[in-house]
């Protein structure tokens, strides 16, 4: 292994947790400072993690030793926040989605182009056991030529636990541009990319009320549809129905099924990195469950910035710009169809990343070998 990626971090809120608990396990990143509007909760992470020192944005962005700037920010900062750091010659990595809007999305990456630094997003939950154990099924031909999915994610509303969900009811917010990016990154990694779309709409309240946190009882203002159904067309003729509410209280259904000619395969929940793959061949008797064949094992949130740290200059990282693009762009134009009442054809396309060996990346000196 080369030397470890230097990463500054860009907003300390909910999710940095789940990052920092990454890096402490990989040798591949070196965690060197972290900032936010909020000096504080900067402050509160250094304190707390040996190494890291707090400062300011600027003083993040104009750091010498910080080789890419991880933006945890909300998503009506993340093409504001990632187009400084490309201006000051960081390569980015962000929180999904890629940014509020496609048009916003485009400029980031146009800059990544223009600077030559590389452009990284989240979800990485693509990577893990789960969902890559899925592609080796269908790549391998169990289930035959995939004919179609669905993909569900039903919750009542994240202002139930989250203590700031104010973001989450305006644009760029919603179950779709919210939950959708772990369900669309999915379904571009299982079945390609997608050419057109169809979607439907609506929503149930204009308030919200905060669950927890010391703003608790609080009302926050809905500026977005909290359900909203689509069908993807896939490049390649399959044919994906989502399901994504924050109005709904639960699903029993599974989070992603995909159908073949000769088989069904349940895909576990693509907002976790492992899980078990279950699949139903013609003419069997009952669902097997598949062992982990590929992904990267025992994974967590930041893995995608190890795997883009090991991805050639020049070339897409797997968790990468035009991925998340090209998903960005479906989700915003499910929603554009929805209010068009007629179908929406996507104008990006993208490679399937390539596809991840099962490897143990965490804790390994050389890691990045295959097991
Ligand atoms: N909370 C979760 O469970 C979760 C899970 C997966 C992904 N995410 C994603 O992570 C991102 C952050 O979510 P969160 O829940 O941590 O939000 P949060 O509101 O808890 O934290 C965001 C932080 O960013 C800071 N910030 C906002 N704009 C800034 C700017 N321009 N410059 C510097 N700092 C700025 C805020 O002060 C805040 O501390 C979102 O894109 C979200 O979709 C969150």
């Amino acid at each position: 292994m080369g030397k470890p990626l230097n990463v500054g971090i860009i907003g300390c809120g909910a999710i940095i947790a789940q990052y920092l608990t990454t890096f402490r396990r990989l040798d591949q990143i070196r965690l060197v400072a972290v900032a936010d509007l909020d000096p504080a909760r900067a402050q509160a992470v250094a304190d707390g993690y040996e190494g890291v020192r707090a400062i300011s944005v600027e003083e993040l962005l104009a750091a010498d030793d910080v080789e890419l700037v991880l933006n945890l920010t909300i998503p009506a900062a993340h093409a504001d926040v990632a187009l400084k750091a490309i201006a000051a010659g960081k390569s980015v990595y962000g929180e999904k989605p890629l940014a509020a809007t496609t048009e916003e999305a485009g400029q980031v990456l146009d800059a990544a182009r223009e600077a030559g630094v590389a452009v990284g997003c989240a979800p990485d939950t693509v990577l893990g056991t789960g969902i890559q154990t899925a592609r080796k099924a269908i790549d391998d031909g169990l289930i035959g030529a995939p004919i179609s999915a669905t993909a569900t994610m039903a919750t009542p509303g994240h202002e139930r636990w989250h203590p700031n969900p104010d973001f989450y009811y305006q644009p760029g917010g919603g179950p779709l541009l919210d939950m959708g990016p772990y369900y669309v990154t999915a379904l571009v990694t299982l079945l390609g990319p997608v050419v057109s779309v169809v979607g439907a709409a609506s929503h149930t309240r204009n308030q919200r009320t905060i669950g927890s946190g010391p703003r608790q009882g609080e009302q926050v203002a809905v500026n977005i549809d909290s359900h909203v159904t689509g069908v993807l067309v896939h490049a390649s003729g399959a044919l994906s129905t989502l399901f994504m509410s924050f109005d709904a209280v639960k699903s029993k259904s599974p989070n992603i099924e995909i159908h073949g000619e000769r088989g069904s395969l349940v895909v576990p929940d693509p907002n976790h990195f492992d899980g078990d793959v279950q699949l139903f061949s013609l003419g069997a008797e009952d669902w097997e469950t598949l062992p982990a064949s590929a992904g990267y094992i025992d994974s967590g949130r930041g893995f995608g910035i190890a795997d883009l740290a090991s991805t050639p200059q020049g070339k897409e990282p797997r968790a990468g710009g035009a991925l998340a693009y090209h998903v960005l762009e479906v989700m915003e134009s499910i929603l554009d169809s929805a209010r068009k009442g007629t179908s929406v054809a996507i104008q990006s396309t993208v490679d399937r990343p390539e596809a991840v060996a099962l490897t143990l990346l965490a804790g390994q000196a050389d890691a990045l070998q295959p097991l």
